[in-house]
């Protein structure tokens, strides 16, 4: 990494289909100065997400979509190099919307971030991933909308992922049935044997519908939907009277633009399935008890975590599509 300069990417033009390098402009600019209340931060990791494609699109959201020539936004992990501020001490460990750049500005308003604390027992890459915001997004998701009673049979899909390995290890943890969608062998091999699920279903074999009425033969309690489209539809069909479905994502649709669901609603009606749809930030005043508990449970080895790591910030446009092609298990991450 150059020290000298602050290396960012700013959108260029929206994405269509796929992100291409193309979508942005890599720039050099000169590393900001701290203001009083300010502190500067340089980015050690950056946190890949799906949503990081829903921002560089214009479609409806629940945050402002990243303007053309704005620095593009992403989660990100930093430590304080300069501070002119009480609340961010030199040497410190920072969570929040980083960007994607070499150095961020935090201050103690809108731009403010999460100071970790001193002498954490993880690695920094986990505080993006089980103890940070994909291991929230699976907790709350999971326990505020899904309620799993012990016993009950929970399905999730992208279940190899960052959100979808947590979401089945806590059903777990709950007494649950897990069962996964994952595409390919080696996933399906990955959640069952490392991580505890009970079953796998491989959506990209031809027998993945009998694979999913063998794994689910009590049908569906809670499904955590993370993909959408002909999969969740599949699900619904066989979920149970009064079952919980939390929405947390769409992944088959951000690229494609498809609907997540083409038309029959009949499966909510008749077995009057409870759909919430939800974003992680709905929970923010609980998160510390959240990420209390998650680290706790990693602590104790009752939750597992992976992490995918990419080196270099110049490779983050390129290394996203990871998410979209499958080729991440657990969460995705770039080393700066
Ligand atoms: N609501 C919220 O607040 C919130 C917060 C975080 C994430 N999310 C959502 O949660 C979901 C998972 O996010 P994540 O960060 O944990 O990502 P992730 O699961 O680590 O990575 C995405 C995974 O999705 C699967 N996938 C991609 N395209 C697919 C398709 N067309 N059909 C089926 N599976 C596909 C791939 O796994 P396979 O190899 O198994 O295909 C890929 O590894 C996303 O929908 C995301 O938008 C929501």
């Amino acid at each position: 990494m150059k020290n000298d300069v602050n290396r960012q990417f700013r959108l260029k033009t929206r994405p269509t289909g796929r992100i291409e390098k193309s979508n942005f402009d890599f720039v050099d600019e000169p590393i900001p100065e701290p203001g009083k209340g300010e502190a500067l931060i340089r980015v050690l990791y950056l946190s890949l997400d799906p949503t990081n494609r829903i921002w560089m699109s214009d479609m409806d959201q629940y945050m402002p979509p990243v303007e053309i020539g704005e620095v593009m936004r992403g989660g990100g992990i930093g430590v304080v190099v300069k501070s002119n501020s009480a609340r961010y001490k030199e040497g410190a460990y920072v969570s929040g919307l980083t960007g994607w750049q070499d150095y961020c500005i935090a201050d103690e308003g809108a731009r403010a971030m999460s100071v970790l604390p001193d002498g954490l027992p993880v690695d920094l890459p986990v505080m993006l991933g089980a103890c940070g915001m994909t291991g929230l997004t699976a907790y709350f998701g999971l326990l505020e909308l899904g309620r799993p009673q012990p016993g009950e049979t929970v399905l999730v899909s992208a279940a190899a992922g960052a959100v979808g390995s947590v979401v089945g290890q806590i059903a777990k943890i709950k007494g649950c049935r897990a069962v996964g969608i994952v595409g390919g062998p080696d996933k399906c091999r990955h959640i069952v044997e490392d991580l505890g699920f009970d079953a796998a279903v491989d959506y990209k074999a031809k027998d993945w519908r009998e694979q999913l009425a063998a794994a689910t033969p009590d049908g569906i309690d809670v499904n955590f939907e993370n993909v959408g489209g002909e999969i969740m539809e599949a699900v619904m069909a066989r979920m149970n009277l009064f079952s919980r479905m939390p929405l947390c994502g769409m992944i088959s649709g951000y690229n494609t633009g498809d609907p997540a669901m083409r038309g029959d609603f009949s499966p909510i009606l008749m077995r009057r399935i409870n759909v919430r749809g939800f974003i992680v930030i709905d929970f923010m005043e609980k998160f510390a008890e959240g990420t209390m508990q998650l680290a706790q449970w990693v602590m104790e080895g009752k939750l597992k975590h992976r992490e995918t790591i990419v080196d270099g910030l110049e490779n983050a446009p390129v290394a996203v599509n990871r998410l979209f092609d499958g080729e991440n298990i657990g969460k995705l991450v770039v080393k700066l």
